[in-house]
């Protein structure tokens, strides 16, 4: 379906998430030609003077970003920069003068801290501008927990209808994320064997480089539970998990979604000692750099993580006795963001097992989100030759570079252009955030009942220890990237 013409207004424009992504990612589309004319990016400033800034931030950062001038010069007509405050009802007539126009498709992108979230849904209807047709696009944090991301969900709710609220998880509009409902329900092969009977276990690892990146007054308040865990891996697990859904239709995909969530059986009270591991970066060195610890880089003493694993189970049918051991964190080895499906044995090996030359290995599906995106078979092959057998894993190996010669879109540009569209499939729907929070809170409150201390690791390793112990105590590991 073709993009109708619209006016994005975005909230937060002069912040980091609108100029490293949002707007990349609108110019990009724009230069795809998948924009149509006449369309509008409103870009809300809060300081005064700043309208002419935002210009020439875009055009940096655009630059920056890769894009050609000829592309920079199409984009930046578009911007309309307006100054709002959020908490100031009067300064919405502003926005209202610019927005004259109720025939075009209106979306809102609140890239703001969550506590602007209502006060800007609320001043948004008081003039009227949701109607027609609205949307509200919400960026996370969707609050800190059940009862904050309840409390933001209900006032929403009171000034928009959940149809047109778009709850944002920028993991689902990767494509190796999209690309998992397609390897499981357009492949006879994988779908015959994914569960227990055949399914070993399952990791889903999230690891980045990066350490704080100048987002110390918010990452400290959140840790990697609640800023990586409790959306992105959980997205990806449920994506992972699900059963299949009737159609491709939003809802008939997002129930799907919630039954695993609530699926998810809880970690409470002192089993978070045993299924959960706390870490936190100490100095270190990453891709042969030295950098400071967590602490150093703060400044000051904290206890929040920085690294979280979990061992968890889904409680169905198709998944009884799978563990699913979760893992992020910052200042890792390397950026790598993947799934990894480990199959179980064959029931009975016809090749002598005490010979190291034909012990089997177990196949092992990688699904990997970034980057060099791509999917690997890992399986036994016998080594050609005459001699003896012999017997060594090799992989089967599809690279989205080689597969298909074009760009692979940023997240962002996907998802903008199914707000403005009307499809709602790749956004979160209130009840599976709900869920999520659910399933995280008592993890975090039995982390306070039981002093669970992040654990120190090695910036530039793996984690801590203690989060190899607890997979390797079920006789299993981690599996290595490469
Ligand atoms: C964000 C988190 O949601 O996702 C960040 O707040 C994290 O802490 C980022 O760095 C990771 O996204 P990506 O696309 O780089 O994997």
């Amino acid at each position: 379906t073709p993009v109708p013409v619209f006016d994005l207004v975005i909230f937060g424009a002069t912040g980091d998430l609108a100029l490293r992504k949002l707007f990349p990612a609108l110019a990009r589309r724009l230069a795809e030609g998948v924009l149509p004319a006449g369309s509008r990016v409103v870009g809300v400033v809060r300081r005064v003077g700043s309208e002419d800034d935002l210009a020439r931030l875009v055009a940096e950062r655009l630059k920056e970003d890769g894009l050609s001038q000829r592309e920079i010069d199409a984009f930046l007509p578009m911007l309309v920069p307006v100054r709002v405050d959020a908490k100031e009802p009067d300064s919405f007539k502003e926005l209202e003068k610019v927005l004259s126009d109720g025939e075009r498709v209106r979306a809102f992108y609140l890239s703001t801290p969550p506590d602007l979230f209502v006060p800007i849904g609320r001043n948004l209807a008081l003039h009227g501008l949701l109607e027609n047709g609205g949307r509200l696009i919400l960026e996370k944090p969707l609050g800190h927990d059940l009862r904050s991301a309840r409390a933001i969900n209900g006032a929403i709710g009171e000034v928009l209808p959940e149809a047109r609220t778009y709850r944002i998880d920028h993991y689902l509009g990767k494509e190796t994320v999209q690309n998992l409902l397609v390897l499981r329900f357009a492949n006879t092969l994988f779908e015959r064997s994914w569960s227990s009977r055949d399914i070993d276990h399952v990791q889903i690892t999230c690891a980045e480089t990066v350490g704080l990146e100048k987002r110390a007054g918010y990452y400290d308040q959140v840790g990697a539970l609640r800023d990586m865990v409790q959306n992105h891996v959980l997205q990806l697990l449920c994506l992972f998990a699900i059963e299949p859904p009737n159609t491709l239709d939003a809802d008939a995909v997002r129930d799907e979604k919630v039954r695993v969530l609530r699926a998810l059986r809880p970690i409470a009270g002192s089993e978070v000692l045993t299924k959960t591991v706390r870490g936190q970066y100490g100095a270190g060195s990453v891709d042969g750099r030295p950098v400071p610890g967590y602490l150093q880089e703060l400044g000051h003493e904290s206890m929040t993580e920085t690294f979280a694993a979990l061992r968890c189970e889904l409680d169905t049918w198709r998944w009884a006795g799978v563990p699913i051991y979760l893992r992020t964190g910052k200042r890792m080895a390397e950026r790598c963001s993947e799934i990894v499906v480990t199959f179980k044995p064959v029931p009975h090996s016809i090749f002598p097992a005490r010979d190291s030359r034909t012990a089997l290995e177990a196949n092992r599906l990688i699904i990997r989100l970034q980057p060099n995106d791509g999917l690997r078979l890992q399986m036994m092959m016998k080594v050609p030759g005459s001699g003896r057998l012999k017997l060594v894993p090799r992989t089967l190996d599809l690279k989205y570079e080689t597969a298909f010669d074009m760009r692979t879109p940023d997240a962002y540009e996907r998802l903008l252009t199914d707000v403005i569209r009307g499809d709602q499939t790749l956004f979160m729907r209130r009840d599976e955030v709900e869920a999520a929070w659910s399933w995280i809170d008592p993890i975090v409150e039995g982390w306070h009942e039981y002093y669970a201390v992040p654990h120190r690791y090695q910036a530039g390793g793996w984690g801590p220890s203690q989060s190899i112990g607890m997979i390797e105590r079920e006789g299993r590991s981690w599996a290595e990237s490469d």
